[in-house]
């Protein structure tokens, strides 16, 4: 459970989240569309923690979420599903998919759905992709029986596939939202480490590391 009132963090938590600061990618943005189950709301959000994505939007038009992300982070149902992750990583609810679209497109954001169904005019495997090329970037993943919808699709600049050698139709929500994430944000951070942005455009004289230092190796030793 997580208190109403939010305890000063142990000194080794501070240090933590500290460290993360330069491996977190700037502008992604994982949205998951109308999921029905909370324990992939909790998976992606978990994901999203652990794989340096900034931020979770859920399109949720039955309402099972508070507005509030402080309220998300004390409802036990997504504290636990998201072993502790709601704590440390932004989720914000919409009340429809054109609400978090047209709020997107207002912050400059291009979207990507997945899906393991060809669909919209361009659709690629997730190798295939330069996920670079968008400053701001949103990727959405769809619901768990009917998959992203029509209104996502068209809107978005591509769909992008897992490619999938079984009989069975589609992966599972969280699985598939921590396969993409992990290539989408592994490109997304090799880019940051070169180039810096904002005010600082262009290339860095020396890259950043792209992985955390394992403990007892200096940083800048880690990920060259
Ligand atoms: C269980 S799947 C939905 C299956 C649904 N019948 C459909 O047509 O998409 C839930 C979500 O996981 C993601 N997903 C599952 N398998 C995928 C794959 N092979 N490639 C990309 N995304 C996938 C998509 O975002 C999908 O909407």
């Amino acid at each position: 459970m997580v208190d109403d009132e939010p305890k000063k963090s142990k000194p080794s938590v501070r240090k933590r989240a500290e460290a993360i600061k330069n491996f977190r990618c700037k502008n992604l943005i994982a949205v998951i569309e109308d999921p029905n189950d909370i324990k992939n709301i909790g998976t992606v959000i978990r994901n999203v923690n652990a794989l340096g994505v900034e931020k979770v939007y859920v399109v949720d038009p039955r309402n099972t979420l508070p507005d509030d992300w402080q309220e998300m982070r004390g409802r036990p149902s997504l504290f636990n599903t998201s072993v502790s992750a709601v704590k440390w990583t932004f989720v914000r609810r919409f009340d429809s998919t054109e609400a978090c679209l047209s709020y997107l497109e207002s912050k400059g954001f291009a979207s990507v759905v997945t899906s393991p169904h060809v669909k919209g005019k361009t659709s690629i495997f997730l190798h295939e992709g330069d996920y670079t090329r968008h400053t701001k970037l949103a990727v959405w993943f769809g619901n768990e029986s009917r998959g992203i919808s029509p209104l996502a699709v068209e809107r978005s600049e591509m769909c992008v596939a897992i490619p999938m050698f079984g009989m069975i139709e589609s992966l599972n929500l969280g699985t598939s939202s921590g396969i993409v994430l992990y290539e989408i944000a592994r490109q997304r951070r090799e880019y940051q480490s070169k180039y810096r942005y904002r005010k600082h455009k262009g290339e860095r004289a020396t890259p950043l590391p792209t992985v955390m230092a394992p403990e007892g190796v200096a940083p800048e030793d880690a990920g060259q």
